[in-house]
């Protein structure tokens, strides 16, 4: 099986943890989009889909799906039951690094707003501790130093993302070398620092499930209540 094969295996998964007449929270990146085409083909199914991104808004909208805000969800009292998103990194506990795509602000914000965060990635994801891949933080534009200077301390090394600006308008800075072995703490850490939005560990909430291809098939991962 091949990446992309691996990658739509993990999103077909997803579908049976999802209820019908209810809004699907949908993430970014290539493997959420494998989970997009495959909701598309049973829209019927589902009340609409809150975006983590505008590149998911626009591919679900091309495929037809109703395309919810989140405050317009949420002030009907609806519930959002599953978040599918996939992650640049996942530990056994279940803690992510996210934001390879940019998308992390969007994609924490509606993975809190549901009830469960289902992970769909291929096996090259696993990893016994996270940090291999850089950690994004979105953050202001005038905050750029500062929060640099924040990274280095903290023992990174940042990197401002080229040509790159978020669906918020801010730039994003990957920060590599780090040594995660408190993710909670260190998501913390960087939440504290003014001028970053959003850092891309997803400890303090990570996911619920995770659903990783495999060539033997998936395998289920859980670990939190
Ligand atoms: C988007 O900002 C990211 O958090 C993605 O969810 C993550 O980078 C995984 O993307 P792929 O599915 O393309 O590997």
């Amino acid at each position: 099986m091949d990446a992309r094969q691996l990658k739509e295996a993990a999103a077909a998964a997803a579908l049976t943890y999802l209820q019908p007449d209810t809004v699907i929270g949908v993430g970014t990146g290539s493997t959420a989009n494998c989970f997009i085409d495959l909701v598309a083909a049973q829209k019927e199914r589902y009340r609409g889909a809150v975006a983590s991104s505008a590149a998911s808004a626009e591919r679900l909208a091309r495929h037809g799906v109703r395309v919810l805000e989140l405050n317009e969800v949420m002030d009907a009292g609806w519930d959002i039951p599953v978040y599918v998103d996939g992650a640049d990194e996942i530990d056994p506990g279940l803690n992510l690094v996210k934001g390879g795509g940019g998308a992390l602000t969007r994609e924490k914000i509606v993975a809190a707003a549901s009830r469960r965060f289902v992970c769909i990635a291929d096996a090259s994801k696993l990893v016994d501790r996270l940090g291999r891949f850089p950690l994004p933080l979105e953050v202001i534009p005038m905050a750029r130093a500062l929060v640099e200077h924040a990274a280095r301390s903290l023992g990174g090394t940042p990197q401002v993302r080229p040509n790159f600006v978020t669906d918020n308008g801010n730039i994003v800075i990957d920060v590599a070398g780090l040594s995660i072995t408190d993710p909670v703490m260190l998501e913390m850490r960087f939440n504290s620092v003014p001028g970053v939005v959003t850092n891309g560990l997803f400890a303090q909430r990570g996911a619920d499930v995770a659903l990783i291809a495999t060539p033997d098939g998936i395998r289920t991962l859980t670990g939190r209540p």
